[in-house]
């Protein structure tokens, strides 16, 4: 049984107030519009939440990993669009320049993007790949101090408002995975453009666009880690980014749950509120069984983390149930609301459709299941 500390229930309850008072009435048209929520993340930086997880000396809040689910998932339940800015700034970016960066990168990428003054994103995707990460073809020639690179990266969450990316390139074709190297770069900088803002089924008030590289030259001082370890760099980061991910598939759930039992109380069929039916009851009690156990393995996984202990495999876990959760309590939602549930006016549809990508982006559920089953098979070895 969990315990939440007085810190992590001060916290819920403060993302909670703010995304009913801030976020919810404001996300519908957000969504419909294709709008970036500028306002909303200023808030959300000043609350400390977009660094929730980082030293207060480096602009964060200076609270746990737990504290960061909390967070992401009362945020993503106000707005999922929200919910994906701050995740993708927080685990992608703000977090590997932490473990990997020096000092003065820190100082330069971390301070103002914890703070909420500038946005972070993650560039390791590209048009012919995204499972198969290592399979990246963009690449990074050494220059005298710098490196020049060349290449489209794709999928980029973030990329139309960032001002800095972290984006993997291949420094030793002939070497695979470990001839991968991640760089820290400026936005806008000289031969790094974007590419067309993608029009999506959900969260359409993050945008998501390529990043295109043309001779883009980088100081090698903005390497994390050191040449040849971006591979590592990757996979770890998207560790605490599942974790980000579960969370705001926790948040869509919730919110489409709360919005379909508040619906099943008021509307009536046979003579009486759906809530007395017993097939909606049997709908309410799957839908709370799979929310609760999905936020189980999420604080497990940030507990995890949180201690310093081995967190790929239950971020894995924790990524795929609650986005399968997310996608099942939506679906389950629109059935309760029946003709309500297909149209704008109500909340559902925008929650059936945010919940979607949480099944696909920072890896999919099929990449889950093979981390999963690659580590069991290692622990029983
Ligand atoms: N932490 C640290 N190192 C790790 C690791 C981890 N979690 N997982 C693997 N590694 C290391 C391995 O130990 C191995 O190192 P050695 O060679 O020294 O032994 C090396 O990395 C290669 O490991 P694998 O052979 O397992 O790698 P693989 O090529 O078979 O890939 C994979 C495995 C799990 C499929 C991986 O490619 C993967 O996670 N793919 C999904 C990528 C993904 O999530 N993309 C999303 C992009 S971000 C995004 O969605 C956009 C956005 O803006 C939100």
């Amino acid at each position: 049984m969990f315990e939440l500390n007085e810190t992590h229930r001060l916290l819920r309850k403060t993302c909670r107030g703010f995304a009913t008072k801030e976020l919810k009435p404001v996300a519908a048209i957000l969504d419909q519009k294709h709008l970036y929520p500028a306002e909303q993340i200023k808030k959300l930086g000043a609350l400390g939440l977009m660094g929730v997880a980082v030293p207060e000396t480096w602009g964060g809040a200076g609270l746990d990993v737990l504290s960061y689910a909390i967070a992401m998932e009362e945020v993503s339940s106000g707005c999922a669009s929200c919910g994906v800015i701050m995740s993708v700034n927080n685990s992608l970016f703000c977090d590997p320049i932490m473990t990997y960066g020096s000092d003065a990168l820190k100082r330069q990428f971390v301070i103002p993007f914890a703070r909420g003054e500038k946005l972070g994103c993650f560039a390791l995707s590209e048009p012919g790949n995204g499972s198969d990460a290592a399979a990246a073809k963009t690449t990074a020639v050494k220059d005298g101090d710098s490196y020049i690179i060349n290449g489209t990266k794709a999928w980029i969450t973030n990329g139309y408002e960032a001002d800095a990316v972290i984006v993997f390139a291949s420094t030793d074709a002939k070497a695979g995975n470990k001839g991968i190297t991640a760089f820290v770069v400026p936005m806008p900088t000289a031969g790094l453009s974007l590419g067309k803002k993608e029009d999506k089924l959900g969260i359409r008030a993050s945008s998501t666009c390529n990043l295109i590289f043309e001779d883009c030259r980088v100081s090698q001082e903005n390497i994390l880690r050191e040449v040849g370890y971006g591979f590592k760099v990757a996979m770890a980061t998207l560790d605490g980014g599942r974790i980000g991910i579960a969370a705001q598939a926790l948040g869509i759930a919730k919110a489409a749950f709360e919005a379909a039992v508040a619906y099943a109380k008021e509307r009536t069929a046979f003579g009486q509120p759906l809530v007395k039916l017993q097939a909606i009851q049997m709908k309410i009690a799957d839908m709370a069984l799979r929310i609760e156990s999905a936020r189980l393995l999420t604080w497990q996984a940030a507990c995890l983390k949180d201690r310093g202990q081995s967190y790929t495999k239950a971020a894995a876990m924790a990524k795929l149930s609650a986005s399968e959760t997310a996608t099942f309590v939506t679906h389950q939602a629109m059935q309760i609301f029946g003709g309500n549930g297909y149209v704008t006016e109500y909340p559902v549809e925008r929650h059936y459709r945010d919940a979607r990508i949480t099944e696909i982006y920072e890896g999919t559920s099929e990449v889950q299941r093979l981390v999963i089953a690659q580590n069991a098979l290692k622990e029983l070895m």
